[in-house]
């Protein structure tokens, strides 16, 4: 079915285009909803506090440094699979569209309905993306590394990886973690508790494997840290055991990080804010909603930022 024009302001018309465009059968495993989700994920997760900037306002991705930063691979997917949408509907920003697109997917594949606002803008090119900016690279978590690299509330989000697959061309990983990877689930958290995870004997980087109903499964390292360290630990095991309870903490984990550095005024728009740190706002004056982001600063600048 054809991309369509929607009236403008009528996100839940978007919400369909969105549907139309998850169906990709020569994509994968057939759906660009993981790969939404990803999409969503990466360009909300390099806000840093400290410096106040990244996130999703403006829709950075589109422009380097991010648009070819490698821990983005593959997210082009996602961005021209939009696109269709926003060309016919030019009223909304690729900043809303791709966070919509992100709990569009959630929802669609079986998720809990995620708490979504419109209002975020886009930069109008690549010196606009540079000027409010700045170098927001090396702020997202890495797979091969651990536990230290992590922080509580990435224990709800991490079950995102019930979805999709690790790409060799892009992460240099390979496989899904679950056997239905486009049906969201706590299947993740299951499987981490239940099987015997053994590293790869392969010429790729260290990951673990495990067998299950003939489907080759896999583990990043930092998916095994949420299993072996005793503060993370307990939360797999508790959302294992109560899907209900995932659903709800992922939702509004999933929520404050879509809306992390999006600072709305008074009539729901988020203009963009320049390199606010270096402009002197005081940093414990600057409105984060829900408090802050648990990878916020994952990066060199930010990891010792206290939240
Ligand atoms: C410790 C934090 C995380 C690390 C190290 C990590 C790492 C990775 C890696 C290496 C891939 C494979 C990329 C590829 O080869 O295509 C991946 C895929 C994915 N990640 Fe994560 N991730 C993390 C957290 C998250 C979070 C918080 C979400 C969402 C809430 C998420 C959602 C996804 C999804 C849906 C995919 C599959 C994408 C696809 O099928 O194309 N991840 N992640």
């Amino acid at each position: 079915m054809p991309v369509q024009t929607v009236k403008e302001g009528d996100y839940d018309g978007i919400r369909e285009e969105i549907k139309k465009v998850m169906k990709q059968p020569g994509y994968d495993d057939g759906s660009a909803g993981p790969v939404f989700v990803r999409l969503a994920w990466h360009a909300s997760g390099n806000f840093s506090l400290v410096e106040h900037n990244g996130g999703s306002n403006g829709a950075g991705m589109r422009f380097p440094p991010e648009s070819v930063d490698p821990a983005n691979a593959g997210l082009h997917h996602a961005i021209s699979f939009l696109i269709p949408i926003q060309a016919a509907n030019p009223w909304i920003s690729h900043a809303d569209l791709w966070t919509l697109a992100g709990v569009t997917a959630i929802e669609t594949m079986g998720g809990p309905r995620i708490p979504w606002q419109p209002g975020r803008t886009d930069y109008t090119g690549a010196a606009a993306a540079e000027e409010h900016r700045g170098q927001v690279g090396d702020r997202l978590p890495d797979g091969a590394k651990g536990a230290d690299h992590i922080r509580d509330e990435i224990v709800a989000l991490s079950g995102a990886h019930a979805l999709g697959r690790c790409h060799a061309d892009r992460s240099g990983f390979d496989g899904p973690w679950v056997v239905n990877p486009t049906r969201f689930s706590n299947q993740y958290f299951k499987l981490l508790l239940t099987r015997k995870w053994t590293p790869r004997k392969w010429d790729g980087p260290f990951q673990y494997e495990a067998v299950v109903a003939g489907t080759r499964l896999m583990m990043l390292p930092s998916d095994m840290a949420l299993i072996e360290d005793a503060k993370l630990r307990p939360w797999v095991e508790k959302y294992a055991a109560d899907q209900d309870l995932f659903f709800k903490d992922f939702s509004l984990a999933f929520a404050k990080l879509i809306e992390l550095g999006v600072d709305r005024d008074d009539t729901g728009f988020a203009r963009l804010v320049k390199k606010a740190a270096q402009e002197g706002k005081p940093l414990d004056k600057v409105l984060v909603v829900g408090g802050g982001c648990p990878f916020a600063g994952a990066g060199s600048k930010g990891r010792e930022a206290k939240l």
